[in-house]
């Protein structure tokens, strides 16, 4: 194991107890607020992984940006004048003041308002007020332009940004992630765009919590969500978990499919989507795998490590048509010990009329938005590790979490044999191995171990 650094030092015997308690799968309540672990998860992961940072919708013309975070820090996603897209710091070179204070816009600089430094949209620095009074001659633009991300790559129009100008490359970073990221939005061409702006809302959770959940928590479908069926916008959640399907990859990414045309009907392929939309998908370069997935077992929901996950599920129309399939990515962005800001787009495909994409966007903030009928009962739930987490009652209890379904169960929850796809299969939602694959992988990276191996799932 790779030692971590002093910053870290604090996190390290809670660190021996994460690795111990997971041997018995089981989490230390500590870890879901707790200073030095989230100050050691910025450093060790955020500035270690491939982070989410924009879709290229957001900014499709030149000048074109959006302000986003990586970890804690600021940094403006910009489309230059060239085509580029650049992942800039938004930390002014002179004294650190934010050049950019807006969530979005397009601009060809960012003024500093300190001093008046200004860079232009590929993060050089052009303009120095009192040039010559001040420096004499002109500054470096290159040395003292804002410090760009090492390395920004995409996947179907998904912009990640990574602080480690080392390491895998995205494709390798999402390896079984970034193919089921080619089903989820690739089918048609063109993919998918933003329906509008990020929705944001602060909560009392910790990231870790929300990305557990969309990694492999079918279990909580039919408890938590209940009162969805009682007023008709969902059905059969009692079914839910045994009907979904798990999938675990490298590098800690997981998700869960749901075998609807087993459990709705059997022409309920491709999600449900209506002829309408599936007369625009093209899956002729699909393999056995690949089609099996997206007419059989498509991903429903699902997390890439660390800290974007989405939901896929079929909801009644609030105008009141017939169903709707939405979309929606999500970002736990880490705040503070116990405290994550949620960023939520929905996306619709870009063949969309405008009136078509609202609609999704409507039906999208039902069910999955700040006031949507399923949000609510998740983030709700998601308060309590964190409030037992900062318990000296519960820390001196000694406090874990069980994650232990997969021991005694009844159920084959072994990986499926004649999977020929990536990763690990298994086929009942049963057993928590996606949220044990991510905690598991949370462990290693925070001892600094960020091999594309780490996670065993598709090298093992
Ligand atoms: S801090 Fe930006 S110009 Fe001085
Ligand atoms: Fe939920």
């Amino acid at each position: 194991m790779t030692a971590i650094s002093p910053e870290t030092a604090d996190a390290a015997a809670l660190l021996d107890r994460v690795e111990a308690s997971l041997k018995n799968d089981l989490v230390p309540v500590e870890i879901f607020n707790d200073t030095a672990v989230f100050r050691a998860e910025i450093e060790q992961i955020f500035t270690k992984c491939w982070v989410f940072v924009a879709h290229e919708s957001e900014i499709p013309k030149a000048g074109d940006f959006v302000q986003r975070r990586i970890g804690l820090d600021p940094v403006i996603v910009t489309r230059d004048g060239k085509g580029g897209i650049n992942v800039l710091s938004n930390y002014c070179r002179h004294r650190g003041t934010q050049v950019c204070q807006t969530d979005a816009g397009n601009s060809r600089f960012f003024k500093c308002p300190y001093h008046g430094w200004t860079y232009s949209n590929n993060g050089d620095l052009v303009g120095t007020p009192h040039l010559h009074d001040a420096y004499g001659e002109r500054l470096d633009p290159k040395a003292w332009g804002l410090i760009r991300a090492p390395r920004v790559a995409t996947r179907q129009g998904f912009v990640f940004a990574s602080l480690d100008p080392d390491g895998p490359s995205l494709d390798e970073y999402l390896g079984g992630a970034g193919w089921m990221l080619d089903l989820i939005v690739g089918l048609a061409p063109g993919g998918m765009r933003v329906a509008g702006p990020p929705e944001r809302y602060r909560l009392h959770a910790d990231w870790k919590t929300a990305a557990e959940n969309f990694a492999g928590d079918g279990y909580h479908i039919g408890t938590l969500h209940e009162s969805t069926e009682e007023v008709a916008i969902a059905q059969g959640l009692q079914m839910m978990c045994a009907m979904a399907r798990t999938y675990e990859f490298d590098n800690g990414h997981a998700f869960i499919g749901h075998a609807w045309t087993k459990a709705v009907h059997p022409g309920y392929v491709l999600w449900g989507y209506a002829p309408e939309i599936t007369q625009h998908f093209d899956l002729s370069g699909l393999d056995e795998a690949q089609l099996h997935v997206v007419n059989h077992e498509p991903p429903t929901v699902g997390t890439i490590f660390p800290n974007l996950s989405f939901i896929r599920v079929n909801t009644p129309s609030v105008s009141g048509g017939p169903l709707s399939v939405i979309t929606s990515f999500r970002q736990w962005q880490p705040i503070g010990p116990g405290e994550i800001e949620l960023w939520n787009w929905q996306f619709v495909w870009d063949f969309m009329s405008e009136d078509e994409a609202r609609d999704s966007y409507v039906n999208g903030q039902f069910t999955f938005g700040s006031a949507g009928i399923f949000e609510q009962d998740d983030t709700v739930a998601w308060e309590g590790a964190p409030r037992a987490a900062q318990s000296p009652w519960m820390r001196k209890a000694g406090m874990e979490f069980h994650f232990q379904q997969g021991n005694n169960s009844q159920v084959d929850q072994s990986p499926d044999p004649s999977w020929t796809g990536p990763g690990r299969k298994r086929n009942t939602g049963y057993g928590e191995h996606g949220q044990l694959h991510f905690y598991r992988h949370w462990l290693n990276v925070m001892r600094g171990n960020t091999g594309p191996g780490t996670g065993g799932a598709e090298s093992a």
